[in-house]
């Protein structure tokens, strides 16, 4: 039988209940445990996937690519602004409009926040946002929720702080409305420039979520999940303002020590000077199993919203 998703796009996780956000990780699960055995199956082997990626990316294309090559489906690809009409001035509209007559599924990340919602109103194939400027990028924030899930044998009732800049990075965004079915407090920790969007604050008070927002990386660290951020330097108007604000939160080895040796330390990657190299032999730095997890779950997705 189809599942729920089959046919949808994957724009935002703020689109999933519950139910969904769990099949799809005991989706993943089966996939990890399918490649880990047999490492290939021909389930997607009708399919074709595009994948349009106008801002960079190493980790998000290449575990799409690598799932869809896994679940034995081909893929086309785009991977850079620069390699596309976009360039020559194509609108965003246009270009899937010709993609959707090529391939049965679009995953696109483009630098304008909405530009995947506007895509998938444009597409009658499914669109799956791997990051729309500083708006959402929703199958990171489920490979999060697979990797906490995994490590901390449970999604709910947990403290999770959020590091960095809150304000333009879209795993934040995802991943804050991804957890929210789950009973979370959140702290989230910035400088005041780089809070969280008011929008997504205003959510958390209508459903009653508690969050706490800090300047103090000792506080943060206690919470059960510590999610560090790079500053998003490119979505910065002003180098200037960009310079001021780098390298404002650095967590170490002796930090998580001194406040809280158990905690478990996430980062989407790329890392810059956020999270320092001692902490890496940590057993509770689970940053690289994280990127690790992208591809199981890209998996589950794919065959979630295409297999009929
Ligand atoms: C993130 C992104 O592109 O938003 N990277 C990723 O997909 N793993 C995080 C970032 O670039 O800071």
């Amino acid at each position: 039988m189809a599942s729920r998703l089959f046919g949808h796009d994957l724009v935002s996780t703020r689109d999933l209940c519950s139910e969904d956000i769990i099949s799809i990780l005991d989706t993943a699960a089966t996939m990890e445990a399918m490649v880990k055995s047999k490492g290939i199956t021909q389930e997607l082997s009708d399919k074709l996937i595009a994948c349009l990626f106008l801002e960079p990316s190493t980790r998000t294309r290449l575990s799409f690519e690598a799932a869809a090559l896994r679940l034995g489906a081909k893929t086309i690809s785009v991977a850079e602004a620069s390699g596309s009409s976009v360039a020559k001035g194509e609108t965003l509209s246009d270009t899937i409009r010709v993609m959707q007559g090529y391939a049965d599924c679009i995953v696109m990340r483009q630098p304008q926040k909405g530009g995947a919602a506007e895509a998938a109103a444009t597409a009658d194939i499914p669109v799956i946002n791997a990051g729309d400027g500083a708006g959402e990028h929703p199958t990171q924030a489920l490979l999060d929720l697979y990797t906490i899930r995994n490590e901390k044998e449970s999604l709910v009732n947990l403290t999770i702080a959020m590091t960095g800049d809150l304000k333009n990075g879209r795993t934040v965004h995802s991943l804050t409305w991804a957890l929210a079915p789950f009973a979370p407090s959140f702290i989230f920790c910035a400088p005041a420039a780089l809070q969280m969007p008011d929008e997504i604050c205003t959510a958390l008070d209508h459903a009653k979520i508690m969050y706490k927002k800090t300047a103090s990386l000792e506080e943060a660290v206690k919470a059960d999940v510590i999610y560090m951020t790079r500053i998003q330097r490119e979505r910065f108007l002003n180098p200037e303002e960009y310079d001021a604000l780098k390298g404002c939160f650095v967590l170490t080895r002796s930090v998580i020590e001194a406040h809280n040796p158990g905690v478990l330390v996430m980062h989407p990657l790329p890392r810059i000077d956020e999270i320092a190299p001692d902490v890496d032999t940590l057993p509770g730095a689970a940053y690289f199993r994280q990127a690790h997890n992208g591809m199981y779950v890209r998996m589950a997705i794919l065959s979630l919203l295409l297999k009929k």
